[in-house]
């Protein structure tokens, strides 16, 4: 089959890479990609969130299969203009994204459903945002009601910083602090059935011994060696399965990943944030184990045959993803400069390009992923180290303790 895959992400190199090794996909077609995605299969430059450029690629690509990556396409309505062509798409629609692209409609949709989560106010003055955080106390957690790119939520014990980024959001939403350790689990769902994948944990912020601002990610590992036997079915139960038949009871029945991001309180599960598509840096580790074809599971999924799917298969072992950032990252980076070692198999571009004498150079915040395998956990990280060590970026940096201890 034929896929286009839109995005340009690290969360995209690894898709493509694991598509690539599908082989009933014959041909992958990347918008816009980047050049790791570049060694994969032919990359389109496209505005990736204008829905009407998407649909018509897909037309005149011949594709039998649309996946779409990053959040801002599927909110946009991407995934929609795609499905009115009656090409097959693995993501949601613009109404069924909203349970990434709002806050605070996610709210309501666990709420309506029942699934456990931290309390929360949505607020749109600042008597509200001040009550709100008097409600909950320190430690403060405030969150831009819009997409973000996981930037838009501040965790602190200072009431002063709460204030001023709540007032700094156009919407924001005040919650109650959780506390425990975070799990995320991707849901591959088709709209009527769904199947968990490996659960995996992703580590926040910017420095060692998560100090500092979050981030988008700048490193996981899968699977869990510390979770109950059962976190998965807990999930699927507590969590996945109200949301996604919540959504199909309002009409807007969810095709494509469903994020479950948790923490294991001293309450028990609850949901931090649901999104639309798979997480990164957690989908690298996650796919290096998948044996299943991802095309076909992809396919599967936009196509509403799930079901005749059956169960995922994984390789045995475990995959640690270590993020190399940019300097500046999660603020203002510097773009332009060398990238060298990151063409080792391992390592999946993020925010790379190519300069017109054809060097790579960094242009993101999150640079490149680097993915080692093991039997262990412990053995996995000596591997993504190693790849981490060989890239050399001036003023790049990566955190030292992804996966340690384990
Ligand atoms: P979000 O964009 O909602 O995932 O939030 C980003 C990160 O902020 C999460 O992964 C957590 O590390 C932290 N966070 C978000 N909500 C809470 C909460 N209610 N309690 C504690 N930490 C949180
Ligand atoms: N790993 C965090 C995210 O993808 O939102």
């Amino acid at each position: 089959m034929r896929v286009l895959l839109i995005g340009s992400g690290g969360r995209e190199h690894a898709v493509a890479a694991a598509l690539a090794a599908d082989e009933s996909v014959e041909t992958l077609i990347c918008a816009p990609g980047n050049p790791g995605m570049a060694r994969l299969g032919e990359c389109v430059r496209i505005n990736q969130s204008d829905p009407a450029a998407v649909a018509s690629l897909a037309v005149t690509s011949a594709a039998d299969l649309v996946v779409v990556g990053p959040e801002a396409p599927l909110v946009a309505g991407v995934a929609d203009a795609v499905r009115a062509k009656g090409i097959p798409v693995y993501g949601p629609g613009r109404e069924a994204a909203r349970i990434e692209g709002s806050k605070s409609f996610a709210k309501d949709v666990m709420a309506a459903a029942g699934v456990p989560t931290a309390r929360a106010r949505s607020c749109g003055t600042r008597e509200a945002i001040e009550a709100a955080l008097d409600e909950f106390g320190a430690p403060h957690v405030v969150k831009d009601d819009g997409l973000a790119a996981g930037k838009g939520v501040v965790v602190t014990e200072d009431r002063e910083e709460a204030l001023t980024h709540a007032l700094d959001c156009e919407r924001v939403v005040i919650e109650e602090y959780l506390d425990g350790p975070e799990v995320s689990l991707f849901v591959i769902a088709d709209g009527k059935s769904a199947r968990a994948m490996l659960p995996a944990q992703d580590y926040k912020r910017i420095g060692e011994d998560g100090l500092g601002p979050n981030t988008g990610g700048m490193g996981a590992y899968t699977p869990l060696p510390w979770a109950p036997d059962d976190l998965v079915a807990d999930i699927m139960g507590r969590v996945a399965e109200p949301t996604l038949a919540e959504l199909a009871a309002r009409g807007t029945p969810f095709v494509g990943t469903l994020y479950c991001g948790l923490a294991l309180t001293s309450k028990g599960l609850k949901v931090v944030e649901l999104n639309a598509r798979f997480g990164d840096p957690e989908v690298q580790p996650i796919l290096a184990l998948l044996e299943s074809p991802l095309g076909e599971l992809l396919y599967a999924a936009a196509t509403g045959k799930l079901e005749d799917f059956g169960p995922l298969w994984w390789r045995e072992g475990a995959a640690v993803n270590v993020v190399i950032a940019n300097e500046g990252y999660p603020g203002e980076v510097v773009k332009g400069r060398p990238v060298y070692g990151a063409d080792e198999a391992g390592v999946l571009h993020a925010g790379t390009a190519l300069d017109a004498s054809g060097q790579l150079i960094a242009t993101g915040g999150r640079v490149v992923n680097c993915v080692g395998t093991g039997d262990s956990v412990a053995q996995a990280r000596v591997e993504a180290y190693e790849l981490a060590d060989g890239v050399k970026l001036e003023g790049g940096y990566h955190r030292r303790d992804i996966a340690a201890g384990l």
